[in-house]
């Protein structure tokens, strides 16, 4: 798919079918995930996949507005080092998830992860050093056949100002 039709046609997929994903594709979406900007590239950034389903369940339920992880066939945690520009770097990424996976055929949210108070239970979960960050949590799976709606987006004539707001 190119470029500019992905990032058109993206949107977040809370519904998944059953399936899993296989490990190839899984891997290209965090290949893509690394080669985001980075503040001063420090590519504070590591990525954890989750595919086993009980841990599925168990970041699910430590989420508020995530429990649709528990159908995903995969949940990929961008985790970074709390290094200058980390919530920048770790939504850059994030936000290259989020595309491959769509360019793929496949469906994938962004949970929250910084600024929750489950982000420390999570990296717990996880294994991961308790002074990262949690950015973001991502279910990665095929989506439902029925697509939700598109969310509404303000338009480009409210948002575009030329030379000045
Ligand atoms: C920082 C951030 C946190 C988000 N957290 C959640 C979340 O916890 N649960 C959820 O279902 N969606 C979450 N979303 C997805 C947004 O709800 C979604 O992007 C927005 O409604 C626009 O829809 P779209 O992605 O289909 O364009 C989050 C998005 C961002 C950028």
């Amino acid at each position: 798919m190119e470029a500019i039709e992905a990032l058109k046609t993206r949107r977040s997929v809370r519904y998944f079918r059953p399936g899993e994903v296989p490990a190839h594709l899984l891997e290209e979406l965090v290949d893509c995930a690394r080669l985001a900007p980075s503040g001063r590239n420090e590519q504070p950034w590591e990525f954890v996949v989750v595919r086993d389903r009980r841990k599925l369940h168990e970041i699910a339920e430590l989420t508020d507005n995530g429990r649709f992880i528990a159908d995903a066939a995969a949940c990929i945690a961008v985790i970074c080092r709390p290094a200058k520009y980390f919530l920048e770097d770790g939504s850059a990424a994030t936000q290259n998830i989020l595309l491959a996976a769509h360019a793929r055929g496949l469906g994938a949210c962004w949970v929250a992860g910084d600024k929750k108070p489950y982000a420390e239970h999570v990296l717990k979960a996880l294994s991961a050093p308790a002074e990262y960050k949690l950015i973001s949590l991502i279910p990665i799976g095929w989506p439902a056949p029925e697509l939700p709606e598109r969310a509404p987006k303000r338009p480009l004539a409210e948002v575009l100002h030329w030379e000045r707001f």
